[in-house]
C-alpha cells in the first residue's frame, strides 16, 4: 500500500503544459503526464508561493487567508520559466502570485502528503537471522551513520544497536541521539526487573504475548528501546512481530475482519500507581488514504465495551483471527538481549513480547515520540540531499 515516493519524482521533468481559467477554475496540464487538474482561485491565492505570501525558510503562510475575496478570480495566467512556474495576476490585487510546477504537481499526486515511509514488511522467514543493526559508535559517531540506522528502523520497524555501553547513561545517549526521551507514568529513562515496581506485567517474570505499549494513551509511544543491563538466568528472549505484515495479510485474506479491526475503536485503561489512564484506538489504524498508520493492541489492557450483538460477534471473530496470526511462530522473530545490545522499534508497527525467564534480568529503556523520529529523518535527509551529510545510505 506504499504510495509512490514524492522525492523519487525527477523535479526537472515536472513542467506545466497549459493553464486556463475555465468554469471558475484554473485548469492545469503537465507535459509529463496525461492527467490534468483543476484548482480553485481561492485555493491558489491561499497557497501563493510569492515572498509576500509564504515564508520560504519556515514554509509558514503569511498571506491573510481571510482577506481573500471569496469570488477572487485571475486577470491573467501565464506559464513561465519553460514550464517550471505558474504566474497569476489577480483582479483587484496588485501582487501577482507564483507557483513552482513541482509544488502543484505534488498536490495533484500526493494531496500534500509528502514522502511515504519506505517499508519492507517481514515475517520470520523473510527477516532471517541477520537483523538490521548498527554499532553504537556508528549511529552515534556521524550523521551519516545515524541516517543509515534510522532508515533501517523506518524500513523494518526496528533495528538493533550493538556494542552498547551497558549502563543507563549509555542507553540514554542512544535515545537522545534520536529525539526527546518521553516522560510517562514510568518516568523518562526507565529500568525494570521482576519486582513489580509498577503494576504492569512487564515487571514480572511471566511470558508476555505480542502487544504494543500505551493503548491506554491517546498518543501511544511512537518508539521504544530496550537494553539489558544485567542478565543471570535462563529464558526471557525478546520477541517481535511485524504488525503491519499481519494487518496486510488480513486485509488481503479477510476484508471483513480487516474492516472491523480498522473501524472499531477498542478502549483500554491503565489503573494503578496513582493514575487512571483511558484511551481508545482501532487495532489497525489507517489514514484517510487507507494506508497503515498504527497497530494498537494489548489484550491485557482492553477495557470492557459492547457493540450491537451482530457487530460484537464479528469483532470477536476478527480479534481471534488477529490474535492467532500475531501468535503464529511464522510471524515472530526472537532474540536474546545480552548486555551490550539494544533494540529500538516502532511501537506503532512492531509488536513486542518476551518469553518467560528464571533468574535475574535487569532491563532499561525509553519511549520516544513518532513526530521526533520523523523530524530527525527529514532533517538528516534534507542535509544529505544538500550534501551536508556525506556517505549516507
Ligand atoms: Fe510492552
Amino acid at each position: 500500500m506504499n504510495q509512490p515516493e514524492f522525492q523519487q519524482i525527477d523535479h526537472g521533468q515536472v513542467l506545466l503544459a497549459s493553464a486556463q481559467f475555465i468554469g471558475g477554475q484554473v485548469a492545469l496540464s503537465w507535459r509529463h503526464a496525461a492527467e490534468s487538474a483543476q484548482f480553485s482561485p481561492f485555493w491558489l491565492r491561499d497557497h501563493c508561493h510569492a515572498k509576500h505570501s509564504l515564508n520560504a525558510d519556515t514554509l509558514q503562510r503569511e498571506v491573510d487567508t481571510f482577506s481573500i475575496p471569496l469570488d477572487i478570480a485571475p486577470a491573467k495566467i501565464d506559464i513561465k520559466d519553460g514550464g517550471r512556474c505558474l504566474s497569476i495576476v489577480w483582479k483587484n490585487d496588485d501582487r501577482p502570485s507564483t507557483y513552482p510546477a513541482e509544488f502543484l504537481w505534488s498536490m495533484v499526486r500526493e494531496e500534500g502528503r509528502g514522502r511515504s515511509p519506505q517499508r519492507t514488511l517481514w515475517d520470520r522467514d523473510t527477516m532471517g537471522e541477520n537483523f538490521p543493526s548498527a554499532t553504537q559508535a556508528e549511529m552515534m559517531g556521524s550523521d551519516a551513520g545515524l541516517l543509515r540506522w534510522l532508515s533501517l528502523v523506518e524500513e523494518y520497524g526496528f533495528a538493533m544497536v550493538t556494542e552498547v555501553e551497558a549502563t543507563l547513561a549509555g542507553v540514554e545517549a542512544i535515545a537522545k541521539r534520536v529525539g526527546y526521551v518521553r516522560e510517562t507514568i514510568f518516568g523518562g529513562m526507565w529500568q525494570f526487573s521482576a519486582n513489580m515496581a509498577f503494576k504492569d506485567t512487564a515487571y514480572t517474570s511471566a511470558a508476555i504475548g505480542p502487544h504494543t505499549d500505551g493503548t491506554y494513551s491517546n498518543d501511544s509511544p511512537g518508539f521504544q528501546m530496550f537494553s539489558c543491563l544485567a542478565l543471570d538466568g535462563s529464558g526471557g528472549d525478546s520477541t517481535l512481530v511485524d504488525g503491519f505484515k499481519v494487518a496486510e495479510t488480513i486485509r488481503s485474506s479477510d476484508p471483513k475482519a480487516f474492516e472491523i479491526l480498522s473501524e472499531v475503536k477498542v478502549p483500554a485503561h491503565y489503573l494503578g500507581d496513582g493514575v487512571h489512564l483511558q484511551a481508545e484506538h482501532p487495532i489497525i489504524g489507517l489514514d484517510r488514504h487507507g494506508e497503515l498508520v498504527q497497530i494498537a493492541y494489548n489484550n491485557y489492557d482492553r477495557r470492557p465495551f459492547r457493540l450491537p450483538s451482530a457487530r460484537m460477534t464479528e469483532f470477536y471473530r476478527a480479534l481471534t483471527l488477529f490474535n492467532r496470526l500475531i501468535n503464529d511462530p511464522t510471524y515472530e522473530i526472537s532474540m536474546r538481549l545480552l548486555p551490550g545490545t539494544a533494540i529500538f522499534f516502532d511501537n506503532w508497527r512492531t509488536m513486542h513480547g518476551r518469553h518467560s525467564f528464571k533468574g535475574h534480568r535487569h532491563m532499561c529503556g525509553a519511549y520516544l515520540n513518532t513526530e521526533d523520529f520523523r523530524s530527525k529523518l527529514r532533517v538528516l535527509r534534507a542535509s544529505a540531499a544538500a550534501g551536508a551529510v556525506t556517505g549516507a545510505a
